[in-house]
């Protein structure tokens, strides 16, 4: 069981805030509003043994290119696996992580040896740290979050490739968690051949908005997923999934459509807080297409969070230190109304009233 707190637990918010789980306007993951929509599902896709459709392998090798891959159930799973793996088969030295981000990472590498951080917040000064430590040979492993969630940070397909070249003299890796690049496909580092010593982790969830369905693909050498195949065993993703994915995956007019849309709306989104949270004293930490993330003082992002789960609308409150946190929005889905109000209409009401 995760010990991390998570975006989109409504449960969990419920029974805090004594409301049903279907009441919630949950702006608090970066999942796509905008669902895949799901296609049939045949009746042997519940009733057989989901052995990987090779039907699924071309749809990933035309959506990602062909590379080395392995289908998982979500990239957490992998995230979860990857350390003691890439600790056995290269470098002992300390992981560099961000000091912000998805927190399984470092969850993850701090079970498994010695980790460190550069900055998750300032991509300018995160290359400075890391040029400076990998000269200075003190890199093992390095992770990236490209682009990172919540701060938005992100680096060039080159400088990260730049970064493995010199990691290869130390048997290090250089793993990229790419979830939320589905949006910038050409800042993928799947646009070239991978070098041996490059993981790159991609989600079905976030773009596709089918975080429920669990599947991510890990790209990497083969004596990686080798050992990742056998950790993660059999049947590792379920039948429906590898149907909803076949479609997805395959839907090019509804790829470039959606980009097209999230790409418009995004000002959209973030006019709704912008204007509120400046006035509050907070700024803009980082932006994504599906969220964007306001720095502010601890005591603020807190009263923020509790009174807008008192209304009903759930974000991300992402603590940093004892000056900072930061409160990230997913999108709102314009067509979800409440109490005779569209979601829209109502979350801008909310931070008008907070910030007057
Ligand atoms: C940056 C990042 N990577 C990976 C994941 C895991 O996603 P999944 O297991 O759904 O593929 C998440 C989930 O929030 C994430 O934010």
């Amino acid at each position: 069981m995760s010990l991390l707190f998570h975006g989109g637990d409504l449960q969990s918010a419920s029974a805090i805030y004594g409301r049903d789980p279907s009441e919630w306007i949950d702006l608090s993951t970066g999942i796509n509003q905008y669902s895949y929509p799901i296609p049939a599902i045949e009746q042997r896709a519940w009733h057989q043994l989901p052995y990987l459709d090779p039907k699924l392998s071309a749809a990933a090798a035309s959506y990602y290119g062909d590379h080395g891959c392995l289908a998982s159930s979500g990239s957490q799973s992998i995230i979860q696996l990857l350390p003691s793996i890439l600790r056995k088969l290269g470098s002992a030295g300390p992981a560099w992580l961000p000091d912000v981000g998805y927190q399984e990472h470092a969850h993850a590498w701090s079970k498994c040896g010695n980790t460190n951080t550069y900055s998750g917040l300032d991509s300018a000064l995160a290359t400075q740290q890391i040029n400076t430590a990998l000269e200075d040979k003190r890199i093992g492993h390095l992770l990236i979050i490209n682009p990172n969630n919540p701060t938005g940070e992100r680096f060039t397909p080159q400088k990260l490739r730049s970064w493995a070249q010199k990691l290869q003299a130390s048997n290090g890796f250089l793993v990229v968690d790419e979830a939320f690049i589905d949006t910038t496909p050409n800042a993928s580092l799947l646009t070239e051949p991978l070098a041996k010593n490059v993981v790159v982790l991609r989600s079905v969830g976030k773009f596709f908005g089918l975080a429920g369905i669990r599947l991510g693909f890990t790209f990497a050498a083969h004596s990686v997923l080798a050992h990742l195949a056998k950790e993660i065993g059999p049947w590792a993703v379920n039948g429906p999934a590898q149907t909803v994915a076949i479609a997805a995956l395959n839907d090019t007019l509804w790829q470039s459509n959606m980009r097209t849309t999230l790409a418009n709306e995004s000002l959209q989104q973030r006019n709704i807080w912008q204007a509120a949270m400046t006035a509050l004293g907070a700024y803009q930490a980082g932006s994504h297409e599906l969220f964007r993330s306001f720095s502010m003082a601890p005591k603020l992002a807190q009263k923020l969070h509790q009174s807008a789960a008192k209304h009903g609308i759930l974000i991300r409150l992402v603590a940093i230190n004892s000056n900072t946190s930061l409160l990230r929005f997913g999108n709102i889905d314009p067509s979800q109304n409440i109490n005779n109000a569209s979601a829209l209409d109502y979350c801008h009401t909310w931070i008008q009233q907070e910030s007057e």
